[in-house]
């Protein structure tokens, strides 16, 4: 299989979901994660939810140990060095992301992709970073990764075809559906589902209706899956509060500057499903 070896940095809600669906596909996967203990806790996240998985029938328990034989933790960096492609899903903080893809370039074989899965950031920008930006792209996948069929493949100015092509056989063998996109923020899906997600929580300012409300009429109304208020809470309310502050300072736009509450609760450490309060509250 060609990029066999996998390596993903990061160990969040993305992380996991990534690792989780890639070696649940038959690659190999290293996860990068910044302590011993949180190594430790996302392998234990990792076997969970597949055996949620299992439970559901959507796997079987024999594809579940396969998939979690071919999952090494560690902290330490230079366990990428042999991976054919790394896959970044640090926290949306652009400094951060520079820093790490620098990181990588030294640590990596030269044949080595590097992808990240950021939502909105120019990714010329990450692949300036490195001495190998022709091998730089974004791969974003959609959260809950393991569930999510679309992944959006990232092509820079300055990304070689063949970086392009090994990062859609890479998603197609993850048996997800890659499409293409402009190195523009927020790509398709963000840069449409998130005025829409920051007019909701205007909506909630201007008391129209009740958040349950909302959910409920845009389920209803619009067939979603899900209302924006579970959507926010389900993506972390520090993500798309970073997501759309990229989104203003690309276009300017009004739709994309974020709405006051957001950043209040953003300030509060209300962050959604991943630490349990957000517009609502979880108890596991
Ligand atoms: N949450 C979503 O719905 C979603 C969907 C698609 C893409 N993304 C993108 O994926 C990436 C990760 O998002 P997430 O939702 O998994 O976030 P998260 O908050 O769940 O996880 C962030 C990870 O970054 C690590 N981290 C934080 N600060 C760091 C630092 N200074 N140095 C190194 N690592 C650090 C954390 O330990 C954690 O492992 C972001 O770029 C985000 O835009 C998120």
């Amino acid at each position: 299989m060609e990029l066999a070896c996998v390596g993903v940095v990061g160990s969040g809600i993305m992380g996991s979901g990534i690792a989780e669906t890639a070696v649940e596909s038959g690659h190999e996967v290293i996860l990068l994660s910044r302590t011993t203990e949180s190594a430790q806790a996302i392998a234990k996240a990792i076997k969970t939810s597949l055996d949620r998985r299992v439970q559901r029938h959507k796997i079987s328990p024999v594809q579940a140990d396969d998939a979690l034989r071919k999952l090494t933790v560690t902290n330490e960096i230079s366990d990428l060095r042999g991976c054919d492609l790394v896959i970044e899903t640090v926290v949306e903080d652009l400094a951060v992301k520079l820093r790490l893809m620098k990181d990588l370039d030294i640590v990596c074989k030269p044949t080595t992709i590097l992808a990240s899965n950021t939502s909105t950031f120019p990714v010329v920008e990450l692949a300036a970073a490195t001495a190998r930006p022709d091998k730089v792209c974004g791969i974003h996948f959609f959260n809950p990764a393991p569930v999510m069929r679309l992944v959006e493949i990232v092509r820079t100015l300055v990304v070689s075809e063949e970086t392009i092509e090994q990062a859609k056989r890479f998603v197609l063998s993850c048996h997800k559906e890659p499409v293409e996109v402009k190195d523009q923020a927020g790509f398709i899906v963000n840069a449409l589902l998130f005025p829409y997600l920051n007019n909701a929580i205007k909506l909630l300012e201007q008391k129209v209706a009740t958040k349950e409300d909302i959910d409920f009429a845009m389920k209803g109304g619009c067939g979603f899956p899900m209302g924006p208020f579970a959507v926010l809470d389900l993506v972390g309310l520090d993500t798309a509060l970073s997501i759309l502050n990229s989104l203003y300072e690309e276009f300017g736009e009004p739709n994309y500057s974020p709405a006051p509450l957001l950043k209040r609760m953003v300030a509060a450490k209300m962050y959604g499903r991943k630490n349990k309060i957000g517009f609502y509250s979880y108890s596991s």
